[in-house]
Parts: C-alpha cells; sequence; structure tokens
C-alpha cells in the first residue's frame, strides 16, 4: 500500500555512510525506511529528516531479514541492499565468528530479504532491488577474502534473480564502489598497512567516489529510464577496477 502515493524505500545500513547518502537524497519523493543497529541513532535521524520510519536490528544474525520485515510491516517497492562490514585481515588471521557474521550480513541477509519483498513486487508487477557489493567482488584485494567472497557472491545472486524476475517488472542490479570515505575504510587494520594519501595513489582518477555519486547511480536505476537494465553489475570506483 503507498502512503501519500509516495514508494516506499527500505535502505538497510542507512544510519550513517552511503545509506544515509541515499537515503536523504529520495527523502522528498519515496517513504524512507532506514535500518541500522542503533535505536536512538535512528530515531533521531528519522525525526530529522523526516524518513518513514526505521528498524534496529543486527543483519549478522539469524533470521534478522524476517525480523526486520515484520517489524516495518510495511510493503516495499524499492530494496536497496546497502548494509555491510568491512574485514580486512590476512586469511590465518580470519575469526571463525567474523567469516559466519560477515557472510550472513553482506550477502545471506541480502537475499533472504529480498525474498521477502518479491512477492508484493511481483504483485505489482513492479520492483527495484539494488545490491550495493564492493570493487573487492570484482577483482582482487589482498588481505580482504573474506570481504571480497561475500561481495563477489552478490554479483551472482544479482544475475540470477535478475532472469528469474524479469518478466515480473523487477529490475535488480548490483553498484559496485571503489573507494568511498566513510566511516567503514576508518579500519585499523587497513590503516596500519595506506594512509588514505597511499589510498588515493592507487586510484586511476586520484579521489574518493563521493556517497553522492552512489546515491545518483541509484536514482537511475530506480527511474523508468532504467526499466530495460537488470542483472548488471556496475562498477562506481573512479577507475579502480582497470588497474593502475
Ligand atoms: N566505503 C567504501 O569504500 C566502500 C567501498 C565499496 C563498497 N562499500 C559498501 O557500501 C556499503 C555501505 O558502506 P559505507 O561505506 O557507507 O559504510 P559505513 O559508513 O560503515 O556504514 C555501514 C552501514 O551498515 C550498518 N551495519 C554495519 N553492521 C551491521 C549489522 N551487523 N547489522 C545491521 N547493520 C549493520 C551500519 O549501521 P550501524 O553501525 O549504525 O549499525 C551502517 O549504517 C557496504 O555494503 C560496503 O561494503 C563501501
Amino acid at each position: 500500500m503507498l502512503i501519500n502515493n509516495k514508494k516506499n524505500i527500505l535502505i538497510t545500513g542507512s544510519s550513517q555512510g552511503i545509506g544515509l547518502t541515499i537515503a536523504k537524497f529520495f527523502a522528498q519523493k519515496y517513504n524512507i525506511y532506514i535500518t541500522g543497529r542503533y535505536e536512538d541513532k535512528l530515531k533521531k535521524l528519522c525525526d530529522e529528516n523526516n524518513f518513514a520510519g526505521y528498524c534496529a536490528i543486527d543483519l549478522s544474525k539469524p533470521k534478522s531479514a524476517q525480523r526486520l520485515l515484520s517489524l516495518l510491516n510495511i510493503d516495499i517497492d524499492i530494496l536497496i541492499n546497502n548494509a555491510g562490514n568491512y574485514i580486512y585481515s590476512p586469511v590465518e588471521m580470519l575469526e571463525n565468528e567474523d567469516i559466519v557474521s560477515s557472510f550472513m550480513l553482506n550477502s545471506i541477509s541480502a537475499l533472504e530479504l529480498i525474498k521477502l519483498v518479491t512477492p508484493y513486487m511481483k504483485k505489482q508487477q513492479w520492483g527495484r532491488i539494488i545490491n550495493i557489493g564492493s570493487i573487492s567482488g570484482i577483482m582482487g584485494e589482498a588481505n580482504a577474502s573474506l570481504y571480497s567472497m561475500t561481495k563477489a557472491s552478490l554479483v551472482g545472486m544479482t544475475k540470477a534473480l535478475a532472469l528469474e524476475l524479469a518478466q515480473n517488472g523487477i529490475t535488480v542490479n548490483i553498484i559496485n564502489p571503489g573507494w568511498v570515505d566513510t566511516e567503514l575504510i576508518n579500519n585499523e587494520n587497513l590503516e596500519q598497512d595506506f594512509s588514505k594519501d597511499e589510498i588515493i595513489e592507487t586510484i586511476p582518477q586520484r579521489r574518493f567516489v563521493t556517497p553522492e555519486e552512489i546515491a545518483q547511480s541509484c536514482e537511475f536505476l530506480i527511474s523508468d529510464k532504467a526499466k530495460s537494465i537488470t542483472g548488471q553489475s556496475i562498477n562506481i570506483c573512479a577507475g579502480l577496477s582497470l588497474g593502475y
């Protein structure tokens, strides 16, 4: 059901960074539902930005996708699977719990959410699903095997679902950002190996991608102009995927 004739967008991991930028970008045009783990932070953001609702939930935990959608209790027209964490670690130092929980957060919860939102989208014969992957899922990144694995899995899932849902007016795409200067990369292990200036030296355009650029691409993919674009893996990376 549409409130105020606006479509409902659920953006996971929207308490900060890329997800929050996308939420603010779409706030006038859509009913925005945000998520993260911390209730107080989400409530404040919701009040300040006039978002339609929020849900505090840890998406690395089993059954969290079902809980999220039953707590929100709305029909989702547009799903942006953006929540994620970045574990930068040599393979032999990876913690087994991190392997399971990062895969759950970055990959499995996205599929589970899609499973739950597609019946309504099929009924409407319209829907938009955007997964936020990473350049690390497209090309190799040393010390990011777990992260790369979780993000690469989203690419395969995107293509398969795009085919499966093609006759239902639903498009499924994945955006793979390069380096974006958010909390995600304020990572102790990464900082020991690279300063931000050193990271920039590896980027062909010698700059970080901005969260606004990711939001603009989401805007296009959601629009009618992009209705023929489905199953695509779109690198927004300032040239990083080309090598250096
Ligand atoms: N920044 C980059 O360079 C970059 C590059 C490529 C891809 N990406 C991808 O872009 C997406 C957004 O990243 P970002 O840079 O905006 O990162 P960020 O600033 O760290 O934001 C991550 C978001 O995910 C949420 N989140 C983290 N762990 C969670 C959990 N266990 N359960 C539920 N929510 C959780 C966080 O919410 P709370 O902490 O409030 O719970 C936050 O809203 C991620 O999927 C990331 O992999 C980022």
